[in-house]
């Protein structure tokens, strides 16, 4: 199992789906977690994952921040939770840009608000927030940026263009934040899931989601919320110091790359 005694982590989207998974997969494997989320409805769903996680030991820490990621303003409300948390010295070893929301629309019907909509957040929202960070990481390095893309990154699927462009971007960060922060043992991956039950899923037409399990290798399913956890626990623990600059595709093959 990874080791992540004493590391702190950010997981953004952390109130349901793949997100809460994640911020659990880390919190079990030792690490002090804040979960940031938005909706007032999700409130009852964070404070649930937070008594899950302090049952798990007495040494894991856990804390939640409310912002609005797609605003340029949630990153200082983040560093100012996080000072709240764990005091102003405190720094961040891993971070997972993982909140993002998709428009359905074909091209003929998108919209500048389409457009701002699925930027602002999947994409403006992990720059801003991993910008502001920076003077926070942990300053004996080793740090971990994990980004969560998509299949949909290197897939055409109708009426989905922002949301796989936005995702398609994301890969762009991920390589080149890895060669800028590479010097201090620090890694930058992306990890990009195949289809995993959860709202998000919901909302994607039937049609494109049957298809995607007809063309799974690994017994034609979805994936699982704790299959995809334990890659980013993987990645984000000592072990995976060797991998950076990479996407990888967690989709029981449905992609291979
Ligand atoms: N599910 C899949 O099949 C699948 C497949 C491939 C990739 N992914 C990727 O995996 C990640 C998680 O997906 P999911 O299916 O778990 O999504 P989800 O169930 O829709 O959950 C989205 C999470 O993001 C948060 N969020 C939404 N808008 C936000 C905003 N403006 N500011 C801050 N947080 C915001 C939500 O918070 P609230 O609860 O407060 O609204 C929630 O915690 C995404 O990056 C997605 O693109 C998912």
């Amino acid at each position: 199992m990874p080791n992540l005694q004493g590391k702190v982590a950010i997981v953004t989207g952390a109130s349901r789906g793949l997100g809460a998974g994640m911020a659990l997969e880390l919190a079990s494997n030792g690490a002090s977690v804040m979960l940031t989320y938005t909706s007032d409805s999700s409130t009852p769903l964070i404070n649930d994952l937070i008594t899950k996680i302090l049952h798990l030991s007495p040494k894991v820490k856990v804390s939640s921040c409310k912002a609005d990621l797609s605003t340029s303003s949630a990153p200082s409300a983040i560093l100012s939770a996080l000072d709240s948390w764990l005091g102003p010295s405190a720094h961040v070893d891993i971070l997972v840009n993982n909140a993002a929301v998709e428009v359905i629309n074909p091209l003929s019907a998108l919209s500048v608000a389409d457009y701002t909509k699925v930027f602002d957040l999947n994409i403006r929202g992990p720059i801003l927030l991993t910008q502001a960070l920076l003077p926070r990481l942990n300053p004996a390095g080793h740090n971990r940026i994990i980004n969560i893309g998509s299949v949909a990154a290197r897939c055409g699927m109708p009426s989905l263009s922002l949301y796989c462009a936005s995702k398609a971007a994301l890969e762009g960060l991920t390589r080149c934040w890895a060669a800028e922060l590479g010097k201090d043992g620090t890694t930058v991956n992306q990890i990009n899931p195949g289809p995993v039950q959860s709202e998000m899923l919901d909302n994607i037409p039937k049609g494109i989601v049957d298809g995607q399990k007809a063309r799974t290798l690994v017994q034609n399913r979805l994936g699982t919320v704790e299959e995809v956890a334990r890659i980013v626990a993987w990645l984000a623990s000592p072990e995976a110091s060797w991998v950076s600059g990479q996407v990888v595709s967690a989709s029981g093959g449905l992609e291979l790359y």
